[in-house]
């Protein structure tokens, strides 16, 4: 295959988003979200980890039956039993993928795995094929391969390519990596002989907050999957959001051109199914789908924002789907702000009463951290009752 523009977007939320506290859900929250995905133009949504329980099994079965135009893959560790299960539950989809896995580096081969590089590597090969014998599309991670050493690394990923597997991930299990080494390592694979119709993909946590940004340097090292999870959920601080990079697509075409399936308006109403089905609040700040993302408070941006909302928005909300830009009223805004809000609500005001109300609404505001619409129509109702 030839390398190509165009972003593979895999979505994990429902297998490592999944596996964080308060993320679990119910086989029916799953196959909603998963028919949400695909109305987000995601290209394979990794249902889950069937060999884990029989929910998940009949979870990654009903979706694979029902949610159709995407590809559904299912996880499975280096082992027979898990390979099967994978197979059995992805088996009705129109497309699917298998997803196996095993660790490459020495910490996690010694005191977790209990076993040799070379015991590893036949391990690898002979999980891929079995996986192979169920379906034409493999992928395969070595787990931990940003603390893998590269030699091995690419020994790894030499014979799971060998033995069939068409997706090659590299997982930054424990978010350790920095951007420029993630660049180099795919560099480095995409080098060896026989990469030629392999598909490279990222999978980044989140754990030093580099996540979002260790994908696009990925990508920059000829990396064409991405592995994100919706308002960024995943095991302890995450994997990288997947709004955010599309966000980043989305904003900064002019250095990263690339295309993707998405479909950007419907990144926030994905954000907010996710955040009503599972116990994780959205943080506030969170970048693209948070509350505050497109509020503004202080003074000079009101005043920008009210002249032209691209003095300090970088994209519209709209584009994101979120419905308005919201002026937050509060200490640090100004006059424009609250006479565009008292136009909103319906009242003109003269130069003077304006200034007046304003002189009122900056003594509320030292006191009080929230300031509703009641509270300026109070003013307003103050102001007219003075002789
Ligand atoms: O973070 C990780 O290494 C994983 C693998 C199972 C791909 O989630
Ligand atoms: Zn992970």
């Amino acid at each position: 295959m030839a390398h190509t523009d165009q972003i593979v977007f895999f979505d994990t939320t429902l297998r490592d988003g999944e596996q964080s506290p308060g993320c679990t859900m119910h086989p029916g929250e799953k196959l909603r979200f998963a028919h949400q995905l695909a109305a987000l133009g995601v290209d394979i949504i990794e249902a889950g980890f069937p060999i884990a329980s029989a929910g998940d099994f009949d979870s990654v079965r009903t979706i694979a039956k029902e949610v159709k135009g995407v590809r559904i893959a299912a996880l499975a560790r280096a082992k027979q039993a898990d390979i099967e299960s994978a197979a059995r539950a992805v088996e009705p989809a129109q497309n699917n993928r298998i997803h196996t896995f095993l660790s490459s580096s020495d910490i996690h081969l010694e005191h977790q795995m209990r076993m040799s590089r070379a015991q590893a590597l036949d391990l690898a090969a002979e999980s891929v094929r079995r996986a192979r014998s169920f379906v034409d599309n493999v992928e395969f991670s070595p787990m931990d391969a940003t603390r893998t050493e590269a030699a091995f690394l690419c020994e790894m990923v030499k014979v799971a390519v060998q033995a069939g597997a068409t997706t090659i991930n590299i997982p930054d299990t424990v978010g350790y990596v920095t951007p420029s080494e993630y660049t180099a390592i795919f560099r480095m694979l995409r080098e060896l002989p026989g990469m030629e119709g392999v598909i490279f993909s990222t999978h980044c946590h989140d754990d030093l907050g580099l996540a979002v940004a260790n994908t696009l340097a990925g990508i920059e090292g000829g990396a064409r999957q991405v592995e994100v999870a919706v308002n960024g959920i995943g095991e302890r601080a995450g994997n990288a959001a997947l709004e955010e990079v599309a966000a980043a697509l989305l904003v900064r075409r002019d250095v990263l051109p690339y295309t993707s399936n998405i479909v950007n308006t419907q990144l926030y109403p994905t954000s907010a199914l996710l955040a009503e089905i599972v116990d994780h609040p959205v943080a506030p700040n969170k970048a693209v789908v948070g509350k505050n993302a497109f509020a503004h408070e202080s003074g000079i941006h009101q005043h920008g924002v009210l002249a032209n909302p691209l003095t300090y928005e970088i994209m519209t909300p709209a584009s994101v789907g979120v419905t308005a830009t919201t002026i937050v009223l509060g200490k640090h805004s100004g006059r424009r702000a609250l006479e565009h809000r008292l136009t909103e609500l319906g009242h003109t005001l003269t130069r003077e009463e304006l200034d007046s109300v304003y002189h009122r609404f900056t003594e509320l505001a030292d006191r009080k951290k929230s300031i509703y619409d009641q509270d300026i129509v109070a003013l307003l109702n103050v102001h007219s009752a003075e002789p």
